[in-house]
């Protein structure tokens, strides 16, 4: 197979979490590639995400991907986008919808566009959840052929912007590729979402937080191992395909929190049950078999629970990257909880 080596690469979203991550893995592991990334910084970006990357590596600009003309002038410079930006919080979406229709459909069209005018390789990161749920008690897990069912605002945006994808690829011949990913988990993810918000809940004397019956269950990888599988599609994967990505690392929320709770030398009793997520999805799991068959990727973090206890070090070490975004997330919550989050 012939291997696709971009030089330049735009990175949307990467000050993100799994787009910081997938920049510093960069840094680290292909030396001859030079990211720009673009990033509005919304409330989920933080430039601190990308410190300590040289500017011979990596050049910043701040700004939106609805952005047509600042789009068109990046991409006349570019081999590939990866295009990781996007609204990404259910609980988001479910109390305000409409900046995920705009950043994660017209953003992707708008960047679409520019990359079907220069001729510019499109790697896009979409979710698991453009396939629904699966039950519990159901064997089966999601492939590429599983019908696309999506149950929230965010993750209906996200199935909206693969099929923009999947349409840019066959009608204007863009060259595309998509992964589907399932739940992230590592450094620097926002404390709005699961794992960091219980581990700075434990470190700031409030207690954990556990929707409906703590059953759903959600299928870890860790980013680092999400970042090597997008490197190897971008460069190996088959045009127009899409890939799934997956560590094969199902558990419940409450096997989770618990977890959560030892590695932090907590009572497993000490947490609050809460109102569950309207519409929350109940099982998430990826058969990852095409992507290990056709480009040989392995996850190196198979270990959850070594994963885990990097991540809450992580998070002991770095309060000032989110101790001062803490209550602001806490609040929204407690709006949410009010809310009945309708
Ligand atoms: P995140 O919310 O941590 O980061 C999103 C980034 O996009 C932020 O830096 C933000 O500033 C930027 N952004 C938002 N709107 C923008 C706009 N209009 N223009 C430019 N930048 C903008 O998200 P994440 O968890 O890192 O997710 C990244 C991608 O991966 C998303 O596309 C998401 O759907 C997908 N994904 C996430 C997971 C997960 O577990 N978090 C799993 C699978 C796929
Ligand atoms: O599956 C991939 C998706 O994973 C990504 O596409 C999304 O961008 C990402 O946010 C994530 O979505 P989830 O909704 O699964 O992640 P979240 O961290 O919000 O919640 C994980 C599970 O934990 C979910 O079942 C809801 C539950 N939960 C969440 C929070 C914030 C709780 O029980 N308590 C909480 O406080």
């Amino acid at each position: 197979m012939r291997e696709f080596l971009p030089k330049n690469i735009v990175v949307t979203g990467g000050a993100g979490f799994i787009g910081s991550n997938f920049v510093h893995w960069m840094v680290d592991n292909q030396p001859d590639v030079h990211v720009t990334v673009l990033d509005a910084l919304t409330y989920a970006g933080n430039r601190e995400s990308l410190a300590g990357i040289s500017d011979d590596r990596m050049s910043f600009v701040r700004g939106d991907i609805c952005d047509v003309d600042l789009v068109d002038r990046l991409f006349s410079d570019v081999d590939a986008v990866v295009h990781f930006a996007a609204e990404s919080h259910n609980d988001n979406s479910i109390a305000d919808p409409e900046p995920f229709l705009r950043t994660n459909v017209r953003g992707t069209f708008v960047l679409l566009e520019a990359a079907r005018k220069h001729g510019v390789r499109f790697h896009h990161i979409s979710t698991d959840e453009v396939y629904g749920d699966l039950a519990l008690d159901d064997p089966s897990r999601f492939t590429e052929e599983t019908p696309y069912r999506p149950s929230s605002p965010y993750s209906s945006t996200k199935a909206s912007s693969d099929l923009l994808v999947r349409a840019w690829h066959r009608t204007y011949g863009v060259e595309a590729t998509i992964s589907n990913c399932s739940n992230n988990y590592g450094p620097r993810q926002h404390i709005e979402k699961f794992i960091p918000r219980q581990i700075t809940n434990i470190l700031c004397g409030i207690r954990p937080k556990l929707y409906g019956d703590g059953l759903n269950v959600r299928d870890w990888i860790h980013t680092e191992d999400h970042s090597s599988a997008v490197w190897a599609i971008l460069t190996r994967g088959r045009i127009g395909e899409t890939y799934l990505i997956g560590a094969d690392g199902e558990r419940s929320n409450v096997d989770v929190l618990h977890a959560i709770l030892k590695g932090m030398g907590r009572s497993t009793d000490d947490f609050d049950w809460v109102r569950d997520r309207p519409g929350h999805d109940r099982r998430y799991a990826i058969d990852a078999s095409k992507l290990r068959a056709e480009l040989g990727w392995e996850p190196v973090h198979t270990d959850f629970t070594k994963g885990l206890a990097s991540t809450i070090e992580w998070y002991k070490e770095n309060g000032g990257w989110w101790r001062g975004s803490k209550d602001a997330t806490e609040a929204k919550y407690a709006k949410q909880e009010q809310r009945g989050n309708q």
